[in-house]
């Protein structure tokens, strides 16, 4: 009966990532591939504070939990969300940020318009953008981001896209951060060749090393940023927001009514509540960015030697590519190797819309203690070593 499904359905990918955690997640194997945030850091107890206040009726919030309310999200969390740069009335909340970009891509996307995005680049974007069916247009990324010199080339060139999408900071896969020159040259381009900047940001409080950078948005008028609670709190929440030019944000407005009316009440109040509770997160951000600094310190030290790496300044992802010599593994054919000596990866031909990226992994910090992690650098070592002993032996033509 599959002839039924709508063109639209027929042609939604699965997450290539979520279908390998099947894989990985067998016991005795150390994973390195997840993008799950660490449950250590997760306020656990302050939310429950939290949750009972709101269902508590007496109490700030009353039934206003449990009731229907405003697509745009309740207006308290708007204003605590919203940065200082940007009006209240252009702030939405999101069922997490990853409706922002379907919201965002139902928006601007027809089938065939060009959008540029990163390579490589956050899969869960390019999925939600592909129901929209546009031409994806894929840019690199070096350790200071997305190469807007390129873009700069190929808008010289005739290019016109509808929307370009970054994560500017500690980005899923790479780690890499938009450097301010960047940043500014990329709001420069957005206004003289009229596209929107998508700039999604779910990790930019996880910042461990360096000086937090301005956003692509104060550079020009035309973006959209989109931020979410999911690291910060708990994805489970399903809590994100985003702010959108004026002439946009009311007709995403719209699109989320039709979706989903809003973004559960209990879940705002409960994000509400934690969020503004200034001196609870004046220690809870350090301690979650401290958690992600030991562990990431922990991978990349046991990875001296192993696979050439750069430190994010924040997030939760390292970026690795095989030794130069070894250029003859693809770590799609290592992965299977590994989950059997008990360690996995995501590789990173993954990440590209263009097959391109055979010699690089991305591997998570978050989820596993760093004594783990030092171990699965280890076991990664010595299956690296076996795959590229074999592909010696088996001559030239081997790969
Ligand atoms: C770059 C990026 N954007 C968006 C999301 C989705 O986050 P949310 O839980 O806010 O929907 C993720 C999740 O991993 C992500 O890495």
């Amino acid at each position: 009966m599959d002839h039924l499904l709508s063109r639209r359905a027929a042609g939604a990918t699965s997450s290539v990532i979520r279908d390998l955690l099947h894989l990985v997640n067998r016991p005795g194997v150390l994973s390195l591939a997840g993008g799950l945030p660490c449950a250590d850091g997760f306020p656990t107890e302050r939310m429950a504070v939290a949750a009972e206040r709101a269902l508590a009726g007496g109490g700030r919030y009353g039934v206003e939990a449990l009731q229907y309310g405003p697509t745009e999200g309740d207006a308290e969390l708007r204003r605590l969300v919203a940065p200082a740069d940007v009006a209240f009335d252009q702030m939405l909340v999101t069922t997490g940020s990853q409706q922002g970009l379907d919201l965002v891509a139902r928006a601007l996307i027809d089938p065939g318009d060009p959008v540029v995005v990163e390579a490589p680049g956050y899969l869960g974007a390019l999925q939600a953008m592909r129901v929209c069916e546009p031409r994806f247009v894929p840019v690199r990324t070096d350790e200071h981001g997305l190469r807007v010199d390129e873009l700069g080339a190929l808008l010289a060139a005739g290019l016109r896209p509808k929307l370009v999408y970054t994560v500017p900071n500690f980005q899923n896969p790479s780690g890499a951060t938009l450097s301010l020159e960047r940043r500014r040259e990329l709001g420069d381009l957005a206004d003289r060749f009229g596209f929107v900047v998508v700039e999604d940001d779910p990790y930019g409080a996880l910042r461990f090393a360096g000086e937090p950078l301005p956003p692509v948005r104060l550079f020009t008028d035309n973006a959209v940023t989109l931020g979410s609670a999911s690291k910060v709190l708990a994805p489970g929440l399903r809590v994100g927001w985003l702010s959108a030019p004026r002439w946009l944000v009311g007709s995403l407005v719209r699109l989320k009514q039709a979706a989903d009316l809003h973004t559960s009440s209990l879940a705002q109040r409960i994000a509400l509540d934690v969020l503004s509770d200034k001196a609870f997160m004046a220690g809870h951000l350090p301690r979650i960015a401290d958690l992600y600094r030991a562990r990431c310190d922990a991978l990349v030290s046991a990875l001296d030697g192993v696979l050439e790496l750069s430190r994010p300044d924040g997030g939760m992802f390292l970026w690795c590519r095989l030794p130069i010599g070894s250029a003859r593994l693809d770590t799609t054919e290592v992965l299977p190797l590994a989950v059997e000596r008990g360690v996995a990866f995501v590789p990173g031909a993954a990440f590209f819309v263009d097959g391109a990226g055979h010699d690089t992994m991305r591997l998570s910090y978050a989820t596993l203690s760093p004594v783990e992690l030092v171990e699965a650098a280890g076991r990664l070592d010595g299956v690296l070593a076996d795959a590229e002993r074999t592909a010696v032996l088996a001559g030239p033509a081997a790969k």
